[in-house]
C-alpha cells in the first residue's frame, strides 16, 4: 500500500486510459499525482477519481508538445506538492488513417507524431530533471510501445518514433544516472483503451488477439502496475531497461499459430 508513500508523480496523459489506471494505483501506493492532460475535463475526472478514492491529486491542463506549457505543468507540480520525485512521460500515439505506409504517409502527420511521441518526452524530462535532482534522484517512466520494436504494414511514423522513445530513455539514463536519476520506459502492447478500442477496423482485435501467447488483451492496469514498479524504489537498480507488456506477442514466432496444427489432439 506504501511503496510510493511520500513522493509526487506527474503523469502525462492521464485523463484517459493507461495514463488514468497509473494515476489511480500510484495513488493508492501513497503517491500525490499530478493529472496532466490536454483534456481539462478529462484531467478533473480522474484527479476526482484519485481523491475519492482517499487519494491526493491536481488536474492539470498540459500540451506536451509545446515547452511553456510543459514548464508550466511541471511548476505548479512543484508549487502544489512541494517536489517531484516520478515523471510518467505517457501520453503518446498516431491517427492510423493518416500514419500510412511510407509513400502514403501525411508528413504533417509524421511531424505530429515526432512531437506527441518525442518532442514530448524529451521537454517533459528536460523541466522535471532538475526538481528529481534535487529531490535525491527519481524515476522517470516513458511510455513505448511494440510497434517501436518490429516493423509495420501502416503507421510508420508511430513505430519510428517510438523507437526514439527507446533510445531516448537509454540516453537520460546514462547522462543522469550518476545523479541518482532512473529512467526506463514501459513498451505496451495491446491494451483495451479508449485509444485503441475507437481507432481500429472491425476486426482487427480479433487479429491482434490471435498474436498474444495469452488468450487475452492487457487492460489500462496490467501497464499501471509495472509503471508503479519502475517508479518505486523497489526498482532502485533498474534503468536504461524496456519493460515489454504485451502478453507475449513479441516473443512468439510469427509461425506458431499456424504450427499448433503439427501438434497432436490432446
Ligand atoms: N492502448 C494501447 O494498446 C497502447 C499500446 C502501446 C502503447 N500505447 C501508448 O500508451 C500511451 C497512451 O495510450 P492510451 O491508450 O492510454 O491513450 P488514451 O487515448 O486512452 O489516452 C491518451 C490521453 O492523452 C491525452 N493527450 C493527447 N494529446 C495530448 C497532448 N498534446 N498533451 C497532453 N495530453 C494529451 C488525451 O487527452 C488522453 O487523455 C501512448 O503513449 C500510446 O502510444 C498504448
Amino acid at each position: 500500500m506504501d511503496r510510493l508513500k511520500g513522493k509526487t508523480a506527474l503523469i502525462t496523459g492521464a485523463g484517459s486510459g493507461i495514463g488514468r489506471a497509473a494515476a489511480a494505483l500510484m495513488s493508492r501506493e501513497g503517491a500525490a499525482v499530478v493529472v496532466a492532460d490536454h483534456h481539462p475535463a478529462a484531467a478533473e475526472e480522474t484527479a476526482r477519481l484519485v481523491e475519492e478514492a482517499g487519494g491526493r491529486a491536481l488536474p492539470v491542463t498540459v500540451d506536451v508538445t509545446d515547452d511553456a506549457s510543459t514548464a508550466a505543468a511541471v511548476a505548479a507540480a512543484v508549487r502544489e506538492f512541494g517536489g517531484l520525485d516520478v515523471l510518467c512521460n505517457h501520453v503518446g500515439g498516431s491517427d492510423p488513417r493518416k500514419d500510412l505506409d511510407l509513400l502514403r504517409l501525411d508528413l504533417d502527420e509524421f511531424d505530429r507524431a515526432v512531437a506527441l511521441n518525442m518532442r514530448s518526452t524529451l521537454l517533459g524530462t528536460r523541466h522535471a530533471l532538475p526538481h528529481l535532482i534535487s529531490a535525491g534522484g527519481g524515476s522517470i517512466v516513458n511510455t513505448a510501445s511494440v510497434a517501436g520494436l518490429v516493423g509495420d504494414v501502416v503507421q510508420i511514423s508511430y513505430g519510428a518514433v517510438k523507437a526514439a522513445v527507446v533510445n531516448l530513455t537509454k540516453s537520460i539514463a546514462v547522462q543522469y544516472g550518476p545523479r541518482g536519476v532512473r529512467c526506463n520506459a514501459v513498451a505496451p502492447g495491446a491494451v483495451m483503451t479508449p485509444a485503441l478500442r475507437d481507432n481500429l477496423p472491425a476486426g482487427v482485435v480479433e487479429s491482434l488477439l490471435a498474436c498474444n501467447a495469452l488468450p487475452y488483451l492487457g487492460s489500462p492496469e496490467d501497464i499501471g502496475h509495472a509503471m508503479v514498479f519502475l517508479a518505486s524504489d523497489e526498482s532502485r537498480y533498474l534503468t536504461g531497461q524496456l519493460l515489454v507488456i504485451d502478453g507475449g506477442m513479441t516473443a512468439q514466432s510469427p509461425a506458431a499459430p499456424g504450427r499448433r496444427a503439427m501438434l497432436p489432439a490432446a
